[in-house]
């Protein structure tokens, strides 16, 4: 259960705004929560300027109302500690807390976010306000959870203030002990930039040309590691005064600067803002199918909450249209569907002032009587007490991508062949299984991997030794891998591993890369399987490939490359690994991911029409399989061998189902026999 006061129903609201309204407003909101089936609020993100109106003057009083109207109407708390936008008399009084680019130039306040993650003062003031409202409210009644900050480095992920600067050299001293270490890792002896004392050392800011990539990964690691800093800080001081009361931070899914697989060791349970273009044919469903995997992913032994969604519009993409009839809805089945216990949306009431006041919430700008949008929030709410069943079940996967923020970050520095976009290219691969039902999960390559039949390893360009090693154990044990160009290039200090590509990986992959031909914008070349194989395009990258072991699959077309191996196949222990130079074109990534799939004894879930989207959520004596139509028209598929009840109108399903434009469904399933694979076993 991952708020246990819920008593296992779904969790279904939204962030709650109650200080930017009177109170009379108050009333009506708590009314059409009621009526909405709303169990659940984020209360008060941004409310710090009116719980501290100044340093030396508290205001828990609007908070002591609204936390008491909520709890008489039966409404539970996600309490918010607040510290997301320090108010402005804080910089005014201390400019220290600001943050600083890497130009030097100074975030002021006036929007939110500003203060640098390594400001003391800020720390300070943080941990104060945080320990006020934790002694206030641990045993307040609508207290189910604690909402630590907001959407950690969203908009300022760096500082390069003298705090920061201070604080990057003291986290240096604790990797590299010495001065030595630092420059050996640094490679300081390119370009003479060799340190001689700790001082001269500076966070990476603006600089003539390329930075030192070590420095620059240093830099990430450290400022995510800062950052986490202030989340544990706060989280340490809630539990304290509420250890039973389960902590969480809002991730933003792909976010590039936090390393959320590190950050997910702190949470209780992870939760994410799911925010993609709700535009039909801009892959919306998608992108949200493969934030949702990697955030279950990373704490992959309970569900995970979908903390924010937008009901309709946003107010960021140069033209913001609201989410077709439907789309919310189906959204929001497609989290509890991967794995979410709830659905949250950002905001309950829209605002009337400030930046986002065009961004909607569950009650609009309009009359809630007369909105289409709270019609279908009254909807979704009644459904989800229906869908109560699945919470705490999980979704299992047969295939992994491996998927490493270091990998992200070195991969993405500066410098290289040819530009690499590395989530984007995981979930290209991602995007591919979703459109065949096939469950994924994200993991890092050091992970326990037993239990996956398929890991593929896209760009995976920073290896450890540990990383390699476990890759190799799971395909020596039988298991199925699929590696790309440029995985295994460096160590974890972004050094090359000498003496041949990928060096880490070659016994494995049975080959050596001698040189890279990358493609520019626009050029390609095809690859072609066996002498009769259909030509196939393919674009970006192309790596000279010599076998040593591995057999030739498909080879490439042109110039210097012609004839030369492009994918290749290596019979490793028990299992197979693979090897893909270059990218192919959808439909043949597609083809080839679907080939390695069978072999690898991977299965979908249903087969069903093109846009249907289905999954399993499993408890340990139950199972459920979800189906959603991402089309605009009705579809008529077969449940095949499933059957099952229906947990929204309660009736038997078995054999032909309909679903309308939009629709979905969830079966509850018969478990009469095995269908689909082993169930988890209970833990
Ligand atoms: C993020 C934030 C919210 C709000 C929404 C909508 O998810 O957490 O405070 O700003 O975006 O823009």
């Amino acid at each position: 259960m991952l708020i246990p006061k819920l008593n296992s129903a779904l969790a279904y609201g939204g962030d709650y705004n109650p200080e930017q309204w009177p109170e009379s407003v108050w009333q009506e909101d708590v009314k059409l929560m009621r009526e909405a089936g709303v169990n659940l609020v984020t209360l008060g993100v941004f409310s710090w300027g009116k719980l501290q109106p100044t340093e030396k003057h508290y205001d828990f009083g609007w908070l002591d109302r609204a936390m008491d109207l909520l709890a008489a109407n039966e409404i539970f708390v996600d309490l918010a500690t607040a510290t997301a936008s320090p108010p402005p008399w804080m910089s005014h009084r201390y400019p220290d807390v600001l943050a600083i680019d890497a130009n030097g130039a100074t975030f002021y306040p006036g929007s939110r976010q500003h203060y640098s993650p390594c400001s003391p003062t800020y720390r300070r003031l943080a941990a104060t306000l945080v320990g006020r409202l934790a002694d206030r409210y641990k045993k307040h009644p609508a207290l189910a959870a604690w909402h630590i900050n907001n959407e950690y480095g969203n908009h300022v992920a760096e500082c390069h203030g003298p705090d920061a600067t201070i604080a990057f050299r003291t986290w240096l001293q604790r990797r590299y002990g010495t001065l030595e270490a630092l420059n050996s890792a640094w490679g300081t002896a390119f370009w003479s930039q060799w340190y001689s004392t700790w001082n001269e050392i500076l966070t990476p800011r603006r600089t003539p040309t390329f930075a030192n990539p070590t420095q620059q990964l240093d830099y990430k690691r450290f400022m995510s590691d800062a950052v986490l800093e202030l989340f544990v800080m706060e989280r340490d001081i809630v539990r304290a005064a509420t250890p039973d009361v389960p902590v969480t931070t809002n991730y933003m899914g792909f976010h590039k600067p936090m390393n959320y697989r590190k950050w997910s060791v702190e949470m209780d349970f992870v939760s994410w803002d799911n925010y993609p273009d709700p535009l039909p044919g801009r892959g919306g469903a998608a992108a949200g199918a493969a934030g949702h995997d990697l955030v279950r992913s990373l704490k992959k032994d309970r569900p995970f909450l979908l903390m924010e969604q937008s009901i309709s519009s946003v107010t960021w993409h140069a033209a913001n249209g609201p989410k077709p009839p439907g789309v919310m809805r189906l959204w929001s089945w497609q989290a509890l569907a991967r794995g979410s216990d709830g659905v949250l949306f950002f905001q309950w009431r829209a605002s009337k002032a400030g930046a986002e006041k065009f961004l909607g919430g569950m009650v609009s700008h309009i009359p809630a009587e007369k909105s289409r949008t709270f019609a279908d929030v009254k909807a979704l709410g009644a459904e989800l007490k229906k869908l109560a069943p699945i919470s705490g079940s999980r979704v299992r996967a047969q295939v992994a991508i491996a998927f490493d923020w270091e990998a992200w970050w070195a991969v993405e520095l500066d410098s290289k062949p040819a530009p690499i976009a590395y989530a984007t290219w995981a979930q290209e691969i991602h995007a591919r299984f979703y459109a065949q039902n096939i469950a994924v999960d994200f993991v890092h390559p050091a992970e326990e991997l037993t239990g996956y039949r398929l890991v593929i390893a896209p760009a995976l360009y920073l290896l450890s030794e540990t990383a390699a090693a476990n890759l190799a154990r799971f395909v020596e044990g039988g298991g199925h891998l699929l590696a790309t160009y440029l995985s295994g290039i460096v160590d974890e200090n972004e050094h090359v591993i000498v003496g041949g590509y990928p060096a880490r990986l070659r016994a494995l992959l049975g080959l050596w890369v001698e040189e890279w031909l990358v493609l520019g914008q626009g050029e390609t070349d095809t690859i072609r399987y066996g002498k009769r194989g259909q030509p196939v395009v393919c674009t970006h990258w192309r790596d000279a490939i010599h076998t040593e072991g591995a057999e030739v699959l498909a080879t490439f077309s042109k110039g210097i490359m012609a004839g030369r191996p492009a994918i290749t196949r290596h019979r490793f222990g028990r299992g197979v690994a693979y090897y893909l130079g270059t990218k192919p074109g959808k439909a043949a990534l597609a083809d080839l991911l679907g080939k390695i799939g069978r072999a690898a004894g991977v299965s979908a879930v249903l087969q069903a029409p093109p846009g249907v989207e289905a999954t399993l959520r499993e408890h340990a004596d139950a199972r459920f399989l979800f189906v959603l139509n991402h089309n605009t028209r009705a579809v008529r598929l077969s449940l095949r061998n499933y059957s099952g009840c229906d947990l929204i109108t309660g009736k038997q399903v078995t054999l032909t189902v309909e679903l309308a434009a939009h629709g979905a469904m969830v079966v509850e399933l018969t478990l009469k026999r095995n269908v689909g694979g082993p169930m988890h076993k209970p833990p």
